[in-house]
C-alpha cells in the first residue's frame, strides 16, 4: 500500500506531473467492423491507407482495459459474421472466434459500419458521415458509427476516410462546457452594396484560433470560422483545400495544422485525448496554401474588399489579374494562370450562402458555396505535387 504513494510523490518531485506522455499515450490503432463485407477493392484499400495514416499521425490515450467482444456486441448486436479492417489487414471473421477477439484487443478505436439509407438518399451528393458514440465519463470515445454511401464514383478516398474518422474521434461534435465565441454579425461588402452577414466560430479552438492569424497573416480575428451554426466543420470559403471543411475536393485536401489544433483541443477532463505527430504531418502541414498571407480583408471582409486591396500579390483561386503573372508548375509543364475559370453563368438568385448572403441581381460568379465570389473553378481539381509560382 505504501509504494505506490511514494513512487507518485518521486515523480510528482522529478517531472513536475506524474505521467510522461510514452506511458499513457499509444498510436490510434483503428480496426474498422462491417457486416455489409467489404467495400468495393480500390475502396477499401484507401480505407487501409488512412488507418495506417492514423496509426503514425495520431497517437490516443490509452485506456486501462482493451476492447473487448461482448463490449463490441453491445453496440453491434446485429451480426454474427464480421469483416474485420486494420492497418494491417482485412479479414472475415466470426464475431465469437479467438481470432477477432484478437484483432480487438489490439485495437483501442473500433468504428462501426453502419448502412443509413435514408440519409443516403436524402442528400444524394452525401458519400460518408461519422460520429463517435457517447464515451463514458470524461474519457475519450472508444466506438463510433461511420455511414458509407453506396456512392463510388469519387476520386479521393484516401482524403473521405481521413476526414470522416476524424469526425468519429469526435472533430467538430463534442459541445464544449465552457461558453464558445458570441456569434458576429458584419457588414459583407460588395461593390454593388452591402449585406449584413454572420460569422459563427468553431470550438475547442484557442490555439488553432492563432494558427489561423497567422496562416492568413490577421492579428485581429474574433476566432476560427466555422461552416454554419452546427460548427461541424472550418468554413468552405475561408479554408477551401483545407481537410475538415465539408466539401473535399477531388484534389489534395491538406491536414494543416488548424485541424491538428482542434483535434488535440477536443477533450474533456484534465488530459488531452489525442496527439498529432508533428513528424509526420509537417509537411501537409506547411503544403497547405490556400488563403495564405491572405489578410483581414480577406478574413473579416469579403472576397472583394481583398481583391480591392491585394496590391500586386497572387490572389488565387480568387480571379484578378494579378494571377497572370504566376504559373501552375506541375512535374512535367508549366502553365500560366489564366481569367478564362473565373466566370460562371449560375442561376443564383434563390441561393443563400451559410453565412445569410444572397447574391446581388446578376451575379455572374461562384455559387453560394464561395459566397458568389469570383473564383477559379479549376482550383478544386489540383493535385498535391503541384505548385504556384511567379513565372
Ligand atoms: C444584423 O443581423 C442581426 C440578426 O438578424 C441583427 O441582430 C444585427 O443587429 C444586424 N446588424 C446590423 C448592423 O444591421
Ligand atoms: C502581413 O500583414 C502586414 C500588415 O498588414 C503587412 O505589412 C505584411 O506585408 C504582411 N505579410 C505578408 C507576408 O503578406
Amino acid at each position: 500500500m505504501f509504494l505506490p504513494l511514494l513512487r507518485l510523490f518521486q515523480c510528482f518531485l522529478l517531472f513536475g506531473f506524474c505521467s510522461s506522455s510514452s506511458i499513457s499515450y499509444e498510436n490510434l490503432n483503428i480496426a474498422i467492423v462491417s457486416g455489409y463485407g467489404k467495400m468495393p477493392r480500390n475502396v477499401q484499400i484507401e480505407l487501409q491507407r488512412s488507418l495506417i495514416w492514423f496509426k503514425n499521425a495520431i497517437s490516443v490515450r490509452k485506456f486501462e482495459k482493451s476492447i473487448t467482444s461482448t463490449e463490441l456486441l453491445n453496440v453491434y448486436p446485429k451480426f454474427s459474421w464480421i469483416n474485420i479492417q486494420t492497418a494491417e489487414k482485412a479479414q472475415d471473421l466470426h464475431v465469437n472466434s479467438l481470432e477477432f477477439a484478437k484483432l480487438l484487443e489490439m485495437s483501442n478505436f473500433v468504428i462501426l459500419i453502419n448502412r443509413d439509407i435514408q440519409k443516403c438518399q436524402i442528400d444524394s451528393e452525401l458519400l460518408a458521415n461519422a460520429k463517435p458514440l457517447t464515451p463514458e465519463g470524461l474519457n475519450r470515445p472508444k466506438f463510433a458509427i461511420m455511414n458509407v454511401c453506396q456512392n463510388f464514383q469519387f476520386s479521393n478516398f484516401f482524403d473521405l476516410f481521413r476526414h470522416e474518422i476524424l469526425h468519429a474521434l469526435g472533430f467538430g461534435l463534442f459541445i464544449p462546457f465552457e461558453d464558445s465565441i458570441p456569434n458576429r454579425y458584419y457588414n459583407w461588402w460588395t461593390p454593388k452594396g452591402t449585406q449584413n452577414v454572420s460569422q459563427i466560430f468553431m470550438d475547442f479552438s484557442k490555439r488553432a484560433k492563432r494558427v489561423v492569424s497567422s496562416h492568413f497573416n490577421c492579428s485581429t480575428i474574433f476566432g476560427v470560422e466555422a461552416d454554419g451554426f452546427k460548427k461541424n466543420h472550418l468554413n468552405e470559403y475561408i479554408f477551401g483545400n483545407e481537410l475538415m471543411t465539408p466539401n473535399l475536393e477531388s484534389g489534395q485536401n491538406y491536414f494543416s495544422e488548424i485541424s491538428a489544433a482542434i483535434l488535440e483541443e477536443t477533450y474533456f477532463g484534465e488530459k488531452p485525448w489525442y496527439k498529432v505527430n508533428r513528424k509526420y504531418t509537417i509537411e501537409e502541414s506547411q503544403k497547405y496554401w490556400y488563403g495564405k498571407n491572405f489578410g483581414c480583408n480577406f478574413i473579416k471582409f469579403s472576397c472583394w474588399k481583398f481583391l480591392e486591396t491585394a496590391g500586386n500579390k497572387l490572389t488565387f483561386p480568387f480571379c484578378s489579374i494579378n494571377n497572370e503573372r504566376y504559373c501552375l508548375i506541375t512535374p512535367t509543364y508549366k502553365i500560366r494562370l489564366s481569367l478564362k475559370n473565373c466566370q460562371q453563368t449560375f442561376n443564383h438568385q434563390t441561393q443563400i450562402t451559410e453565412n445569410g448572403l444572397k447574391a446581388f441581381p446578376g451575379a455572374t460568379f461562384s455559387n453560394s458555396i464561395h459566397r458568389f465570389c469570383p473564383i477559379d473553378k479549376n482550383f478544386i481539381n489540383i493535385p498535391k505535387n503541384h505548385r504556384i509560382e511567379l513565372c
